[in-house]
């Protein structure tokens, strides 16, 4: 066994200027795994052929493998021949071609990184990428080997299901009812997609006619228990296969496509091919056990694993800093999925929003990367929200720059030329610069430079001739090198309206800021014109432009783009709360107010009720810190709960009406529309309690709604302030009917967080609740997580950073991808006044004095430089 806790002093670092091919192809690879829970053997049998002249060894990787035996050509290699170091094992003087034969023993019992084979509630299963096929047996544990699998699975029969990539091939019964599967997969492909499940499990079936008439068996296994919340993920994966023939003309190759939950996951899920596993979380649903955002959230993953496997698998990465050629155009897909099917506008605020609050916030941190990183001391903390996020961002900007016939035909292209290899970013992009006969050189920046561009735009109008001049200029990243640091290529929509009548005085144009500072000039513009600038957020950079009071109020009312409506009240919101923090006894400006109110009785408005929810959401926290750094959190926490009073007070006669108004009647629908109007008449209600006592109406809610979203947001909102008696009763009511894990961690975290009852000693309690398991994430997540992310009030004070440090060291040596994930708020101590600072930071020292993980090492090492 070697120890898979390095020590901190010698990390080792990974270089994209260091990359090196394989010296060897791998022809086929056969599997052999004799199940058990503490002794799992491992046979690989592979074939092996030299491809570059004057190697005559073999590096392999490994980890946490016990060694049994290891053959070549049928002949056992001796010890003198091989060397184990760190996580590999180098075996000397091989021939040119050869078959190599090595078993190994695992335990995964024990296995609580939840990397490699381990099990979940008693089930097998696999979780491979990035680095975790190397934690089953010796292998080149990198993507751009690639290979056709053999997968045979012995066991026992409390394991009736027996499961692994491609088509099953055989099934057999040996003897006292043990058996033996064989399962065939043949798209080679690199081994962080092997995957391999074990257990007793039940599924949900289905079948899709593809494009070409071809019928694939469609499989959701689960704990029987869970059978019945199936049913949304089985239908949203075939919207998304219908979708991917529709849009990208990409039709599913294997003849089955199957979807395994596991209680036990790191991540959302995983896209193994044709055997994508998923943490229960994102795949069960049902209205009584899931709430809108979670049936939301479901389709949206469903399609994401569903979409990789040509945008990950079909195409696959050449090496790990390309891991956003196949996320990144992955996110772009599944949100253009969610908008095609939900409503466009809402869907881009609610990705807006979410990459600026926790994206920029990583962008101008002490872990900022570029989408294509240049080194890394562990992969597993690069699944980042700037690989998903930004990259998917970079991808849009591409199809914008592009138009979306030219860009259809560049992925067309892609997908073609480069089937069944490893590719780079490069490629991605040259594919599109092939089909448009443009220039991406410059447009590499995106890829190559890490921070968050800043945008400066000034306009000049001369209201006698009407000659209208803007300028644009452009500001590298706060966290940019002077030096070398180049100007991106920002594309820049824009369109200008009248301050008081709405209208369009210059239609949208697209405009190519390529150098440091640019200006256009329009002739004849009429009127007071306002612009409504970065359209949709054209590009992912943060505009810097004061804009006056009655411009943003003519946006919020008249522009005909949804995101730069939902921006303008946000710009409002973020003037206000700043004035409230320089004086908290400043008053609100009655325009603001109005504007709510307008903004509630505007027939049109009501005809959108999710955007109009979320323009009446006052912007997050994170938002704010990156807006007024240094900051105090408990003050911008309460300048932000009197602006919600205050807008509460001002707009009080529509929220009781908006809220009955705007609850759907009949049965419960997760669709768009339903969802919208649920979601306005919850933020209706929210604010609602914050003016009358609202008991009788979330008892009533509690009790009688036909959906979980209703009922939460019941018992959420009478855990805040609102209901203070009718609190521990509903929290007590909610409880007792979560008879799911994914509804008890709503519990979980809403007792973490709600302002009232969450202390740190509450916390504590709740990592001892006799549901609660270090060794689930889920639960980690539910109570720490949401502790440290959400619960402001208890959280930035010097005993709620000793609680999330001791829960991180803790968490570091049964689970380091969640420590290292976990320790992230306490890493931003920058944006906090130094006294919020060095407490903070003291306990990173305590944390990195410990001998930890390489996760966790260098998450907090870059962190405390
Ligand atoms: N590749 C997965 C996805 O984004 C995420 C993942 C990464 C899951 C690493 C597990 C481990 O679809
Ligand atoms: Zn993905």
């Amino acid at each position: 066994m070697t120890d898979s806790r390095a020590m901190n002093a010698a990390p080792k670092t990974t270089r994209l200027a260091e990359y090196e091919g394989f010296p060897y192809a791998v022809e086929s690879v056969d599997l052999t795994f004799d199940l058990h829970p503490t002794e799992t053997r491992v046979t690989q049998i592979s074939v092996w052929k030299k491809i570059t002249a004057g190697v005559t060894s073999l590096e392999l990787n490994g980890k946490d493998l016990k060694r049994i035996s290891v053959k070549i050509d049928g002949e056992l290699v001796d010890e003198s021949r091989l060397v184990e170091i760190d996580e590999s094992l180098l075996i000397r003087q091989v021939p040119d071609a050869f078959t190599l034969e090595v078993v190994t023993q695992i335990n995964p019992e024990a296995n609580t990184a939840l990397e490699g084979l381990y099990l979940s509630n008693g089930m097998f299963c696999t979780q491979c990428e990035a680095e975790g096929f190397r934690r089953i047996t010796y292998y080149p544990d990198r993507p751009d080997v690639m290979s056709s699998f053999t997968t045979r699975i012995t066991a026992d029969p409390e394991y009736p299901v027996l499961l692994s990539n491609g088509n099953l091939i055989s099934d057999t019964k040996i003897k006292d009812g043990r058996r033996v599967v064989v399962w065939e997969d043949p798209f080679p492909k690199p081994c962080y997609l092997f995957a391999l499940v074990g257990g007793n499990l039940a599924a949900e079936r289905d079948s899709f006619v593809t494009m070409s008439g071809r019928e694939i068996d469609l499989r959701i296994y689960v704990e029987k228990k869970d059978l019945n919340r199936t049913r949304y993920a089985l239908e949203s994966l075939k919207r998304a296969m219908a979708w991917d023939e529709d849009v990208y003309g990409r039709e599913y190759d294997l003849d089955i496509f199957m979807i395994v939950a596991v209680s036990h996951f790191n991540m959302g899920a995983m896209e193994n091919k044709g055997l994508n596993i998923f943490n229960s979380s994102c795949v069960l649903a049902s209205p009584e056990a899931a709430t809108d955002q979670a049936f939301q959230r479901i389709e949206a993953i469903v399609a994401h694993e569903y979409f990789h496997n040509w945008s990950g698998n079909r195409v696959t990465c050449r090496d790990w800093f390309q891991l956003s050629l196949k996320e990144g155009f992955t996110v772009f897909r599944d949100s253009e999925f969610s908008a095609d099917i939900n409503s466009r506008a809402v869907k881009r605020i609610q990705d807006v929003n979410f990459l600026r609050s926790a994206q920029f916030t990583e962008d101008s941190g002490p872990t900022a990367h570029p989408v294509q990183p240049p080194e890394y001391q562990e992969i597993s903390n690069f699944y980042t929200l700037t690989i998903y996020e930004k990259g998917a961002e970079v991808v849009r900007m591409i199809r914008t720059l592009l138009g979306p016939e030219l860009f259809r035909r560049g992925s067309d292209l892609y997908f073609e030329r480069y089937d069944g290899q490893a590719v780079t970013i490069k490629e991605f992009v040259g594919a599109m610069a092939e089909v448009s006969g443009r220039d991406f050189g410059q447009f590499m920046c995106w890829y190559e430079q890490p921070g968050t561009p800043r945008l400066q735009v000034y306009m000049d109008h001369d209201s006698v001739t009407g000659q209208l001049t803007i300028q644009f200029d452009q500001r590298a990243p706060a966290i940019a090198e002077i030096d070398s640091h180049k100007a991106y290529l920002i594309p820049i929509s824009y369109q200008l309206i009248d301050r008081e009548s709405g209208q369009v005085l210059v239609p949208e144009t697209l405009f190519e800021l390529s150098q440091t500072s640019a200006s256009v000039t329009h002739e004849d513009v009429k009127g007071n014109p306002v612009i409504s600038v970065l359209r949709g957020l054209s590009a992912p950079v943060k505009l810097e432009m004061t804009r006056p009071v009655a411009d943003l109020i003519a946006l919020a009312r008249f522009d005909d783009d949804g995101v730069s409506r939902w921006d303008a009240i946000q710009d409002l919101y973020i003037q206000s709360i700043g004035h409230l923090l320089k004086d908290p006894d400043s008053p609100i400006d009655q325009a603001l107010i109005d504007l709510v109110c307008e903004l509630i009785r505007d027939p049109q408005m009501v005809q959108d009720p999710a955007c109009l929810a979320e323009m009446l959401t006052l912007p997050q926290d994170n938002i704010l810190w990156d807006i007024f750094q240094p900051g105090d959190p408990q003050a911008i926490l309460s300048a932000r709960k009197q602006l919600r009073q205050t807008l509460a007070d001002g707009a009080s006669k529509y929220w009781k009406i908006l809220f009955e108004t705007m609850t759907p009647e009949g049965p419960y629908q997760p669709e768009a529309s339903a969802i919208g109007r649920r979601s306005l008449a919850i933020t209706a209600l929210t604010y609602l309690a914050k003016i009358e006592q609202v008991d009788t109406i979330l008892e009533d809610l509690f009790n009688n709604a036909s959906n979980l979203t209703e009922r939460f947001a019941a018992y959420r909102i009478a855990r805040s302030d609102a209901a203070p008696h009718l609190s521990d009763a509903l929290s007590q009511k909610f409880l007792d009917g979560a008879d799911t894990d994914e509804v008890l961690d709503l519990w979980l975290s809403t007792e973490a967080t709600n302002e009232r009852t969450a202390t740190i000693e509450r916390v504590k309690e709740l990592t001892g609740h006799e549901r609660f398991a270090w060794t689930n994430p889920n639960r980690v997540r539910a109570v720490l997580g949401a502790f440290a992310n959400r619960n402001v009030k208890a959280f930035y004070s010097a005993a709620g950073y000793r609680l999330l440090a001791d829960s991180v060291l803790k968490l570091d040596a049964m689970n380091p991808q969640i420590a290292a994930r976990l320790v992230m708020p306490l890493c931003q101590w920058a944006r906090f006044e130094p006294s919020y600072q060095d407490k903070m930071k003291s306990e990173l020292r305590r944390i990195i004095s410990q001998n930890l993980s390489k996760d966790l090492f260098e998450i907090v090492s870059k962190s405390i430089d």
